[in-house]
């Protein structure tokens, strides 16, 4: 999917007086609304914790990211959880306590050893299954609700 949906929809559910930010190694092509923020990085760079919006704390932090895929099962699978490990360090670093998290993981090798690292950190954590998710698609959100510092 083209970058910006989610930033488009999390905008409008936060409304006006909340902030948004969001950040995909791929540059947008829409227009944000006002309380909206992005930052055109790779995430896996080694200065992302330099990020300014990283000094700051966020109720909620969603991941949608996915690495291009290679058709090689294992490879994507790595690699995106080399990206949802990512996503957990920003969790680390920006969530308050009691916020949530949402990761988009391809299901495969070391899936459930993040799982039980998430599970760690927040006091529900579920799978969940997409409708709009093609059939046969082996990729899931993972919801971890109220973090726990
Ligand atoms: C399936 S798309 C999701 C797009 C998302 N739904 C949205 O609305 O912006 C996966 C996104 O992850 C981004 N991505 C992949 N690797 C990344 C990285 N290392 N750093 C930042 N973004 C990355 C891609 O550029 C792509 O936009």
């Amino acid at each position: 999917m083209a970058p910006g949906s989610w930033l488009l929809y999390l905008s409008q559910q936060v409304g006006e007086k909340g902030q948004v930010v969001g950040v995909d190694i791929v540059d947008l092509r829409i227009d944000l609304p006002q309380n909206t923020t992005f930052i055109l990085k790779n995430v896996l760079d080694e200065d992302w914790l330099d990020l300014a919006v990283l000094k700051e704390k966020y109720n909620l932090v969603v991941s949608d990211m996915a690495p291009s895929t290679t058709g090689i099962h294992f490879k994507d699978v790595a690699d995106s959880l080399e990206l949802s490990h990512r996503a957990l360090e920003i969790v680390q670093a920006v969530l308050v306590k009691g916020g949530h998290f949402v990761c988009k993981i391809f299901e495969g090798e070391g899936v459930s050893g993040f799982v039980k690292l998430v599970e760690q950190y927040f006091e529900k954590v579920k799978r969940y299954h997409p409708q709009a998710v093609r059939k046969g698609s082996k990729e899931f959100y993972l919801v971890a609700k109220n973090y726990q510092l």
